[in-house]
């Protein structure tokens, strides 16, 4: 038998109860059989999630790029690591080699360390999916500094906001993107967003679009011309294995993004493990993740997981609607993808379209099919698994967060019975509970209630930067000796989960977590509002989306109120980005409050979702007769 690589369920089923009885145990194993280490560790496993404190390997060195690179240079040196395919189908595609992915990464190392960078400093990467994305990333991590990768759909004042946050010396960007039929002036923005950080000493700017930017003298430089003095032999930083590898922000139902940290040899076992595992990952396979890198799914399984294993993983620049909707089939067929992970809200999407678009490509390649962000709905589940895996590739529902790292409930292809809407079972190592309002834990099947992780396993985030309280506070404290993941789930008859959604303030539009607050501040930047409330609703394609009720100031009420709209969704494009604009924006006079003066969500989520059958009760309401009034003029 063998830990590393389940093969069938009842395999599953014994590794995962060795990893539950003697977790330091299995988990030592696997580290001991699969990595490359410069010294071993001291302990395989302290924690206490009352202070939280976890410690993964203490005292173990290691580089993680020496795992994800220099040794797979003798026996794979001419694989392919990265397969890019450019957003225009015309450009060629490119095979990157583990070759010249360590080359290239080396010599990147080199030209971050000649600007100045150092082990522990944090460079800020807003990058298009473009190959340097992945170089930058590792080039990062092979000296030491730790990468705060950002989206690049974020806007200016996101950005800002996420460099000044953890002082990045540093930004790297390119002069521009291609999506689809468009470009998108990615210099122009970090222009935009370095006007508010003082922190940042240098730019180094990709070659992408051959757009006309300004460079600024003493701040920006190309890359390339950089790159090609640089020596292509870089010794990698020895890091201790809980030194932070990189910082990536997330949502949280309050207040400021959060910066999760990530440290190094726990982050490395997880995603290598799980990704060998979950995607059955053989040596010849091509793989591909149609997330990006600015999130935590590229993070893990585009680039760390991957790479890890030796495996060729395909990077797509553009978008699946261009130039038409048979895009991500066309490129299945093309490269020959084996492995293929996307997002519910894209499968939606593309089950609109014409059946045409999916039937004139060879998908026969195929053998898993992933899916994550969200619960998959029962539809979409289904048109995947007849159109695109033709029944014969299991469907891999994985549940997981930007906190966990790495993918905690999921089926093991081949080996789990799969199941319509569920996640299935936690892999080896991930110990879920299920908990009640009081606190207590649910035993048994076929209950519900709230998620929550009951032992640490390596990849769990350990730090918000900057907010060790808040960390606590936020995934700690709700239930005791507990990490409380922000979700609903239930379990059925044969233990198998269902994740049922946010059970907080934060809401998944298109596969993105969102968080309420951060939108309700914009929003009450403008001069015509008073106050704000976003829901999310039901819809077809993003899973949910947002729906704003707004107060306006007695200057506001004579103003044409889609113009308001209109500017409403252009402060929130401003300060977040496109990806949080509201569907939907309801003027009212009054919002349902408590006593005590908090808003009353569940009862503006049941109207924005049509579902006023039921408000449940409104006695506590401090102005009960509002609810009245906010039916009547629902959008
Ligand atoms: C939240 C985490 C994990 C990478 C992408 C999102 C929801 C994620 C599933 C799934 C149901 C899911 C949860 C979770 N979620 N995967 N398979 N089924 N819900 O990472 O942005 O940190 O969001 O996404 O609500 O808490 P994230």
């Amino acid at each position: 038998m063998s830990n590393y690589h389940i093969k069938h369920l009842e395999e599953y089923y014994q590794v995962y109860r060795k990893s539950v009885i003697n977790p330091e145990n299995f988990w030592q194993e696997v580290a001991e059989e699969h990595f490359v280490w410069r010294k071993r560790w001291d302990s395989v496993l302290e924690w206490d999630f009352t202070k939280p404190e976890i410690n993964w390997f203490k005292g173990a060195k290691l580089n993680i790029t020496e795992n994800c690179l220099d040794r797979h240079l003798l026996t794979r040196g001419d694989k392919t690591a990265i397969l890019f395919e450019p957003n225009n189908p015309e450009e060629e595609a490119q095979h990157i080699s583990y070759k010249e992915l360590y080359e290239k990464v080396n010599a990147f190392a080199n030209v971050l360390k000649s600007q100045g960078i150092k082990k522990g400093d944090r460079v800020c990467i807003y990058l298009p999916m473009i190959p340097e994305l992945a170089m930058a990333v590792l080039a990062c991590a092979r000296i030491g500094a730790i990468h705060s990768v950002v989206f690049a759909g974020f806007s200016a004042t996101a950005l800002a906001t996420r460099i000044n946050d953890s002082d990045c010396k540093m930004v790297l960007t390119a002069d521009g993107s291609f999506r689809g039929a468009k470009t998108i002036d990615l210099k122009g923005i970090v222009d935009e967003a370095l006007n508010d950080c003082s922190c940042v000493e240098n730019v180094l700017v990709v070659k992408r679009i051959n757009s006309d930017i300004t460079m600024q003298k003493g701040r920006d430089q190309w890359l390339q011309p950089l790159l090609d003095k640089a020596s292509t032999v870089c010794e990698p930083e020895i890091m201790d294995a809980e030194d932070p590898l990189f910082i990536l922000y997330t949502s949280g139902s309050t207040g400021m993004p959060k910066g999760m940290v990530h440290t190094t040899a726990g982050y490395m076992v997880y995603t290598a493990y799980t990704f060998k595992n979950v995607f059955q990952y053989k040596e010849n396979d091509v793989y591909w993740c149609t997330a990006d890198i600015g999130w935590i799914t590229g993070h893990s399984y585009i680039v760390y997981g991957p790479l890890a294993n030796g495996a060729t993983t395909l990077m797509f620049e553009g978008v699946p609607s261009y130039p038409d909707y048979g895009r991500f089939w066309e490129i299945i067929e093309k490269h020959k993808v084996n492995q293929f992970y996307t997002a519910p809200t894209a499968i939606r999407a593309l089950a609109k379209e014409k059946l045409d678009y999916v039937e004139s490509h060879d998908l026969s390649s195929l053998k898993v099919l992933g899916s994550v962000g969200e619960p998959i709905n029962e539809e979409a589940w289904h048109w995947y698994n007849d159109n695109i895996g033709k029944k014969k590739s299991p469907i891999i529902d994985t549940w997981w967060q930007t906190e966990t790292g790495g993918i905690m409930i999921s089926p093991v292809p081949y080996a789990t019975p799969t199941k319509p809407t569920y996640a299935t079972l936690p892999l080896p190592g991930i110990q879920p509970v299920l908990m009640d309002e009081n606190g207590n834990e649910i035993n048994g099947n076929q209950v519900d209630g709230r998620l929550c992780i009951k032992f640490p396993w390596p990849s769990i985030a350990r730090t918000i930067w900057g907010n060790h309280k808040r960390y606590k506070e936020t995934y700690f404290s709700a239930f005791e000796n507990k990490y409380f993941t922000g979700d609903g789930a239930l379990r059925d008859e044969v233990g198998y989960y269902r994740i049922t959604g946010r059970v907080d303030d934060v809401i998944i539009v298109s596969g993105h977590n969102l968080g309420t607050a951060p939108i309700e501040d914009a929003i009450n930047e403008h001069p015509a509002v008073a106050e704000s409330a976003i829901v999310g609703f039901p819809h077809d394609i993003k899973g949910s989306a947002l729906y704003g009720y707004v107060i306006l100031k007695e200057t506001g009420e004579s103003r044409n109120h889609d113009n308001l709209r209109k500017e409403i969704n252009q402060i929130i494009t401003e300060h977040i980005g496109p990806i949080a604009k509201l569907d939907k924006i309801q003027f009212t006079v009054g919002l349902p409050k408590t006593r005590s003066g908090k808003i009353m969500r569940r009862i503006l989520r049941k109207i924005a979702g049509n579902d006023i059958s039921n408000l449940g009760d409104t006695s506590t309401l401090l102005n009960p007769e509002v609810v009245q009034e906010i039916i009547e003029n629902k959008l």
